[in-house]
Order: C-alpha cells, then sequence, then structure tokens
C-alpha cells in the first residue's frame, strides 16, 4: 500500500465560532485558535481542519460565503489568518480549509450581480429559472425546510438552493465559474494551507433538465437528491479540479459526500483516478435514522454498525481510503449518542476513540471530543441557533401540527447544535470561552467536564487520545493493516482484527454498559500483549478469554 503523511495523520475540526473567543465578543476567533495551539500540540494531533473563516453572513455559520478571499469580520483579519498559519507550521502541524463551493451567499458578489438582469455576465454563475404554472420550477426540497427554489421578482425567475435561500447554488455546468473556483483554491494554496475539506462536494453536478422528483405521497417538496447527489458530470468535475490545482500541490483533501456509497467512493478516491484522497461517508451516521430522515429516530444498532464499517473497510481496502469520524459539527456528540454520557461518560468516550482510532484510515477529532463534552437539553427552542433546527421545528410545530416536546426530543437528539455549545476550557464563568456572552450558551456541565481538569488528570479521555495518537506513529499497522471483522454476530462486542506484514492487532470493544465474558479460540491468538486498554487495570497478556467490563476497550498485538 502507498505510504502517504495524510494516510498517517491525525486530524483535528475546529468550528471556529465556538471554540475560543479572544476579544470578548462572545464569538469564537482566529487569534482565540492561535491561543490554543500547543493544547493540540501536546494532543498530538497532525492536521486541523477549520470550518469557514471566510467573510459570511452567517445564515448558516460561514457555510454561506460572500467573499471567498477575506477573512470573515468577526474572526479577526487576514493578519491574524497569516499568524495563525505560520504558528501552525512553527509546531509542525498542517492546516486545511473548508472549501464550500456547492453554493455561496446571496450576498457574493456574483450573485449580487447574477440576480440584477436575465443577460447580466454572472447570471449563469448560478442556476435560474421560470416559475411552471405559477409554481417553482419543480418539488426539490431543501436540506433546510421547504422548497429549494426561491422566487426573485427582479427577473421574474427563482434559484435553486439546496440548503437555506441565502445559500443560492454555483453553476458548474459554467467554465468560467469553474475557473474562478480553481483559482481561489490556488489562491489559497500558495499562501501555503495543506489542503482542503470539500463541502459537500458531490452536489455540485445536477441533471441539467432538473427533473420533478417522484411523490407519491403528493408532498408539497420532495428529496430531489437522485438528480443531484453523485451527479452526472461529478467525476468529469473533480478530475477537471484535480488536474487544474490538486494535483500541483502535496495536499489532503476531504470530500463531505452525503448519498455516496462505497462503490462511489471507490470511484471517488481510488489514486488512479485523480480526484480526492478521501471522502466523508454519510452512511454510518444514518444508521439511527429512519425513512423520514435526520429527525426519525431509530435506536442505535451495534449489528448495523458492524455490518456498515466492515462494507466500508473492507471494500475501500487496497483501492481507496477512508476517513473515521463519528462526529463533527452537524452531529450530535459521539459519547451522547454511540456511548452513555451519565455513568460510563469517561469509560464509554475512550472505548469510541479506540474504536474509531484502530479501523484503517484517517481519524477526525472534532473539538470537545477529546474531553469527552456531551449533548445539550436546553429548555427553550429560542436558545437554539442552527438554521436547520429552527427552520425543522418551525416548520413542524408552529405551521405544522407536531407536538413541542416530541420536536424537542429530535433536537436534544439529533440537532446540531450539540456540537456547537462552546468548547469547554475551565470551570470559569462561560466555561472560559469568552469574557463576554457566549452566542450560544455553553453547556452547563462544564464544570465537571472542560480541558483544564482533563489535562492536570493523567486518567483523563485528553491523555488516552494522546496515548492513541501517540501509538499511531508508532504502529504502522494502526494505519496500514487490514481489517477483518471477528465474532460477526455478537451484538454487544464489537471485534476486529488488524493484520500487517508478521503482525496481528485485536480490538474489542464493549458498547454496552454490563460486564461480559468474551471469548475467542482461534491457533493465530495464543497469547497477546495490551497495547492500549480504557481501565488502568487491564490485563496485560491476552489468552483467549476475558471478562469484559462497561464500555471497556482493550486492544492486544500478537
Ligand atoms: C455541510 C456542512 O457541514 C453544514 O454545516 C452546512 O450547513 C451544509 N454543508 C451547507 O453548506
Amino acid at each position: 500500500m502507498h505510504k502517504q503523511w495524510w494516510k498517517e495523520s491525525v486530524v483535528y475540526q475546529i468550528y471556529p465560532r465556538s471554540f475560543k473567543d479572544s476579544n470578548g465578543d462572545g464569538i469564537g476567533d482566529i487569534k482565540g485558535i492561535t491561543e490554543k495551539l500547543d493544547y493540540l500540540k501536546e494532543l498530538g494531533i497532525d492536521v486541523i481542519w477549520l470550518s469557514p473563516v471566510y467573510q459570511s453572513p452567517n445564515d448558516d455559520n460561514g457555510y454561506d460565503i460572500s467573499n471567498y478571499q477575506s477573512i470573515m469580520d468577526e474572526f479577526g483579519t487576514m493578519g491574524d489568518w497569516e499568524n495563525l498559519l505560520a504558528e501552525i507550521h512553527k509546531r509542525d502541524m498542517k492546516l486545511i480549509m473548508d472549501l464550500v463551493v456547492n453554493h455561496s451567499s446571496d450576498e457574493h458578489a456574483w450573485f449580487i450581480e447574477s440576480r440584477k438582469s436575465k443577460d447580466n455576465p454572472y447570471r449563469d454563475y448560478y442556476i435560474w429559472r421560470p416559475g411552471k404554472d405559477g409554481k417553482e420550477p419543480n418539488n426539490w426540497e431543501s436540506t433546510f425546510s421547504g422548497s429549494a427554489w426561491e422566487y426573485d421578482e427582479v427577473t421574474d425567475e427563482y434559484f435553486l438552493h439546496l440548503f437555506s435561500r441565502k445559500q443560492p447554488d454555483l453553476n458548474w455546468e459554467n467554465e468560467k465559474l469553474r475557473d474562478e473556483v480553481y483559482s481561489m483554491m490556488k489562491w489559497w494554496l500558495d499562501k501555503g494551507i495543506d489542503g482542503f475539506r470539500m463541502d459537500v462536494i458531490n452536489l455540485i453536478s445536477k441533471d441539467p433538465e432538473l427533473p420533478d422528483a417522484p411523490n407519491p405521497e403528493g408532498r408539497p417538496y420532495v428529496g430531489g437528491g437522485q438528480y443531484y447527489v453523485n451527479g452526472p458530470r461529478i467525476h468529469e468535475y473533480l478530475q477537471e479540479m484535480n488536474q487544474e490545482v490538486l494535483s500541483q500541490y502535496d495536499i489532503l483533501t476531504v470530500g463531505e459526500m452525503p448519498g455516496a456509497s462505497v462503490e462511489d467512493a471507490k470511484l471517488y478516491t481510488d489514486p488512479e483516478r485523480h480526484e480526492v484522497n478521501m471522502i466523508f461517508t454519510f452512511e454510518h451516521m444514518d444508521l439511527d435514522s429512519g425513512p423520514k430522515g435526520k429527525w426519525d429516530l431509530r435506536p442505535f444498532n451495534l449489528l448495523a454498525l458492524k455490518e456498515n464499517i466492515t462494507k466500508w473497510q473492507t471494500g475501500l481496502h487496497g483501492v481507496g481510503w477512508n476517513s473515521l469520524y463519528l462526529n463533527n459539527h452537524d452531529q450530535p456528540r459521539m459519547v451522547s449518542r454511540f456511548g452513555n454520557d451519565k455513568e460510563y461518560r469517561l469509560e464509554s468516550a475512550k472505548m469510541l476513540a479506540t474504536f474509531l482510532h484502530l479501523l484503517q484510515g484517517t481519524p477526525y477529532v472534532y473539538q470537545g471530543e477529546e474531553i469527552g463534552m456531551t449533548n445539550v437539553r436546553f429548555e427553550s427552542i429560542d436558545q437554539y441557533k442552527d438554521i436547520e433546527t429552527l427552520n425543522m421545528y418551525r416548520e413542524k410545530v408552529i405551521e405544522g401540527n407536531e407536538s413541542h416536546e416530541k420536536v424537542m426530543e429530535s433536537i436534544y437528539t439529533k440537532g446540531r447544535d450539540n456540537a456547537r455549545t462552546p468548547m469547554q476550557w475551565d470551570a470559569s464563568e462561560h466555561a472560559g470561552f469568552t469574557t463576554g456572552t457566549p452566542w450560544l450558551e455553553v453547556n452547563p456541565n462544564f464544570k465537571e467536564i472542560n480541558a483544564e481538569l482533563a489535562v492536570q488528570d493523567e486518567n483523563s479521555i485528553f491523555h488516552y487520545y494522546r496515548k492513541l495518537i501517540a501509538l499511531r506513529k508508532e504502529n504502522p499497522i494502526m494505519v496500514y493493516g487490514e481489517y477483518q471483522l471477528i465474532d460477526e454476530e455478537n451484538d454487544k462486542v464489537y471485534s476486529y482484527l488488524r493484520k500487517y506484514e508478521d503482525q496481528t492487532l485485536l480490538v474489542i470493544t464493549n458498547f454496552t454498559g454490563q460486564e461480559i465474558a468474551y471469548g475467542i479460540q482461534s491457533e493465530d491468538l495464543k497469547r497477546g500483549n495490551l497495547l492500549i486498554g480504557n481501565y488502568q487495570d487491564a490485563p496485560v497478556t491476552f489468552t483467549g478469554s476475558v471478562t469484559l467490563r462497561p464500555y471497556e476497550a482493550l486492544v492486544y498485538k500478537f
């Protein structure tokens, strides 16, 4: 297997608005990030992924960009950003930036021009259509509720927005637009960044016919994804981007790709095809959702997770590369979702980390994950700030007839603000995130869960991550070893092997709060030595059986 630095790296995602505020305005900023680089260095991560820091009216917290080549005022200046990059490089870490080019903000100069007239030179930078029978051009639904089309009086046409109405979709059919995007990417790369995380990049190619989606239930708006997820020209566009830009730099590229299957992922990440290094799949994030989507709650099922992860691990082995994550700024906190954030918070957070970091792929740590931050339960809907959550609540409770209680339960379980409450630095007011009023309230558990406590306590989740990350550097098997599922039918314990050269690792993770007698009979696994475990007195050798404690994780080397 081809060795690459980005396979050996661990990436840490920063959501700048919620990371660290340096000037007391209640909003995280770039200087705040710079202040915390030594903390990240101590953790041992290699790469920082910065969620968008560009100029933006913040309809979707920076994922609506009004100028791709400038820094959001609330976050600081270009000088602050340049200093951040220099300080990151000085510590021998790397920086990847978010690339959001499926859509821009409606306040971007291109869109301001585009909406002026049908013959404006920027008209075709976006996707405009006349209405059909006095209605929207088709029945597609926006990810953030309602129609994916917005009517604009100026020219009596509609524009497409797969996300909020302030996020018009860019028209990738237009070569001029593509060239502008490529030059912008080069401009950032020439400043010295080390790669891109590409926002919903597999949505950029739409079926030019923009057909109605089948709608047997006669709903006002329905999905439409089959006409733009992994759309007709997607591989052509990515190969062009690769040839024009990516191939000219030694960088990490990861495409966020909702709706990409493992077969799609092979096409996107096979190095021979020259597209991207890896993608973020959504499949394992969707396992606890019903047919109506993310708010349609289903219990978490370990067998489904095993089946899914195994499909990706074996499917991409020797072909492409996996990215590994259990949470990010769009997903609930992993310890609340897959572990137990009450009596076994410490154990289950470490267990999940072990499970993830021992898989084949590049692990991503989302800010606060390393100290076991949890979901939040705000009393009132007014305490929430996320556009997806607020639009959904309006549609279902205010305009629809679902109960407040039921919808709040789904927000507590799946809402994006779970991940966006400010980073908990210490036990002082507002968790040391800001001296002002935080833009989103801090999780009230910050007195028990914060970075200061975690760094002081050698038994903390933080130090466990540090060990896991350090082990990756010493054990190429953690990076390159082949994955093999064992004990497939066990619905409580997830165990698997990694094999590399003449070594084998056995990973055993108890996904329950119960004690479990666990054994395996195998000639190859006679006597193993403990590599890492999440209980202090874990058995140092493994000879075939072990009694697992709640959420216990054990890794043995043979
Ligand atoms: C995916 C991003 O991760 C999410 O935060 C954002 O709302 C959408 N793409 C739209 O940019």
